[in-house]
């Protein structure tokens, strides 16, 4: 646990043909999951993020290569790699957040708990310090 920020290990279904992993609502993830999307062809050095969301939470799961994320509650900062698909790490509302060294190829797979709204976005530090106080 990174603040209340966890790392889900949500299984795998394994064959000699290689792995699935499976997220449903209702399951195995904790919130209804509106709205998938991908970051991909990050140009290395590159990093991503750098806000915070007043209400979405969601799943971030490396589903190809690593990636480093920095949570940030406005006292203190932590660094998670994720680095297995079937490794999920739930962000709760109310942390910043930056992603960054990402190897090469590498695929961040995100489940989020509403539509794309530009207006729950933090995306000045100092905003977002003053809204954690
Ligand atoms: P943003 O969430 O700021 O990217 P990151 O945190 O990965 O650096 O999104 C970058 C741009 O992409 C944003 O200005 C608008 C667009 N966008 C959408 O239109 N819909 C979406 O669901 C997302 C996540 C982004």
């Amino acid at each position: 646990t990174v603040f209340d920020c966890s790392i889900i290990d949500v299984s795998k279904v394994h064959n000699y043909a290689g792995n699935i992993t499976v997220i449903e609502n209702g399951i195995n993830i904790p919130f209804d999951v509106k709205r998938v999307y991908y970051l991909y062809d990050v140009p290395g050095g590159e990093s991503r993020g750098g806000h915070a969301h007043y209400e979405l939470e969601q799943y971030l799961i490396a589903a190809g290569g690593s990636f480093d994320v920095i949570l940030d509650d406005g006292k203190n900062r932590k660094t998670v790699n994720l680095n297995r698909p079937n490794l999920a790490l739930h962000i709760v509302p109310g942390l910043w957040r930056e992603l960054d060294n990402f190897s090469s190829g590498s695929i961040c797979l995100v489940l989020a708990s509403h539509k794309y709204d530009e207006s729950d976005y933090i995306r000045d530090h100092d905003e977002f310090l003053e809204f954690k106080k």
